[in-house]
This record gives C-alpha cells, structure tokens and sequence, in this order.
C-alpha cells in the first residue's frame, strides 16, 4: 500500500519578524533563512520518515533540482516528479517570536503539472493505494475527475482553500485533513466541536480529522468512531510544517493498522518536534527521534 501525493514542493523564505505585519505596515526582518518546504513535499517527507511508502506526484524548475534529490534521498518515489522551464514555487514566509506564521506561496512550477504526468501517476495506481492532495499545484480538478471515474481513494488537505477547490465534488474525499481555519470555511462553524458536527453532516462518507494546534487534534469517524489526543506541551519556535508533519505521521500511522486514538497521538508526537526547531522541511522528525 502507498500513498500517491499530489503537491507542491517549494523553497521557503523565511523571515523572522517580532510580530507578523499588518496590513499598511513595513516591518525590518530579524533574519532571513531559506529551506526546502511546500505542503506536498513536506506530507511526502513526513510519510517517508514515518516509514510509509510514498510517490510524490509534482513539477520543479531547474533551481528545484535539489529538492527531488532529497526526496529520493528520503525514499521517495520520484518517478512522476517532472522539471520543468518554469522556476520551482516559493513561499513567502513570516514567523513570529510568538512562533507563529503567515505564508504566501507563488505557485511557479507546481502549476505545471501535465496531464500525460497526472494520468501516468493515476495508471501507476494500485487497488489499495491512496491519493493525497493539497491545494497548492494544478492537480486538483483532475484528481477529483480521475477518482470520480476510478473509485481511488482521496486524502484531502485542503489548504489553501479557494473557491476553485470548493467547487470540485469534495463528497468524494473520504478523508479530510483540516485545521481549524479550513474548518471554519468548510463547515461555517469556529468552535471545533461544532465544526466536526457540522463536517459529519455535510460529509456524511468521510472521516474528518482537525488539527488544533497547542490543542492537540480530534477525529470523528463516518461509522461514528470519535476520538481526541492532547498535543505535547512544548517550548514552540516555529508552527511551520506543523500541519504537514501531523498527516504525514497520521497518515502512516493509519496505513500501519493503528486505530484513529492512536494515530492521532502519533501526528501529535511529530507536531510537537516540529514545532520546536526552525524551517518546515528541516524540523520533520525520523521515527527514531520519537
Ligand atoms: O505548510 C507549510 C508549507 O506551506 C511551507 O513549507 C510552504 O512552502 C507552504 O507550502
């Protein structure tokens, strides 16, 4: 069983401010540093490192070269990763003393997803294999139709949320990874209980997992299974791949037969390294470091 993972890989720049800018306002970054990151790249890293099989599906420019070679370093399958004309993606990415974050992201190359690239991966697909997506490349409207027309399964992170992902039939996702802000716009609804209540109805065939931050994450199951884990209590630098390290871990946690509790406890446990070191990529924990 592998996990097949549409996303994004991108280069971060990340600039330490004391408070993340208003709008109207010029700040003078603390310091500028730069990793690799994308939400798809950073998913297909936690898995791998968690030990599940991954394929990451995704294009970079020339200057994104690196980036695939540390995926394959990692023990990713990169054959349906492409390089393209088009400069890989970046992000722009502020992060606070409070260790919070507010990201940009220019898509560049991870919009240059092909069709003969995106069908090749869909062909590749086995029986118990599943598909991952973010919203951060150009795969999303074909993923939806592919899965319409081949039953495979979709792990949906949806973020970042647009009106173009809303309008794809998301009654086929059969898992949401989400975290309270993407809840807030899926289920109109901020208090998380309220948001799994309302995911549940609108969503009746999938499982829904929110991610909380310092509150830990809960699951509610579509055969009514619900389930909670605390988060870790520590000294947070940097909240920057938090999201993408918790479905990695999640993730694979639920291929290696764990039951919602407990993969729940596992995204958590890798979250919380995360979030105590710099970058997004660089703070995803081994397996061994749990
Ligand atoms: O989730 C964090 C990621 O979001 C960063 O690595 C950045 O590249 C953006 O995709």
């Amino acid at each position: 069983m592998s996990v097949v993972n549409f996303g994004s890989i991108n280069l971060d720049f990340v600039y330490r401010v004391q408070a993340l800018v208003r709008p109207g306002e010029t700040v003078q970054s603390l310091s500028l540093e730069r990793f690799a990151g994308g939400k798809g790249f950073n998913q297909s890293l936690a898995l791998a490192r968690a030990g599940a099989a991954v394929r990451h599906v995704g294009s970079v420019g020339e200057d994104g070269r690196w980036l695939v070679e540390m995926l394959e370093t990692e023990g990713v399958d990169i054959r349906n990763v492409e390089v393209v004309p088009t400069p890989t993606g970046h992000a722009i990415i502020q992060v606070s003393e409070r260790g919070e974050n507010s990201i940009v992201v220019h898509g560049g190359a991870n919009r240059e997803l092909s069709n003969a690239q995106m069908e090749r991966a869909c062909a590749d697909l086995g029986d118990r294999d599943w598909v991952l997506l973010q919203n951060e490349t150009n795969a999303s409207e074909f993923v939806f139709a592919e899965a319409s027309k081949r039953g495979f399964r979709v792990i949906l992170n949806p973020s970042p949320l647009d009106s173009s992902l809303l309008d794809l039939p998301l009654d086929r996702v059969d898992t949401f990874l989400i975290n309270e802000v993407e809840g807030e716009a899926l289920a109109g609804e901020d208090d998380p209980e309220r948001v799994l209540v309302a995911m549940r109805k609108r969503f009746p065939t999938a499982d829904i997992v929110l991610t909380l931050g310092d509150q830990g994450a809960a699951f509610s199951g579509r055969d009514g299974t619900a389930a909670y884990a605390r988060a870790e209590n520590v000294a947070v630098i940097d909240t920057t791949g938090a999201g993408d390290t918790f479905a990695g871990f999640y993730l694979a946690a639920v291929l290696a037969g764990a039951n919602p509790q407990s993969a729940l406890a596992a995204g958590c446990r890798a979250a919380a390294h995360c979030v105590s070191r710099p970058g997004a990529a660089p703070s995803i924990p081994l397996a061994s470091d749990l």
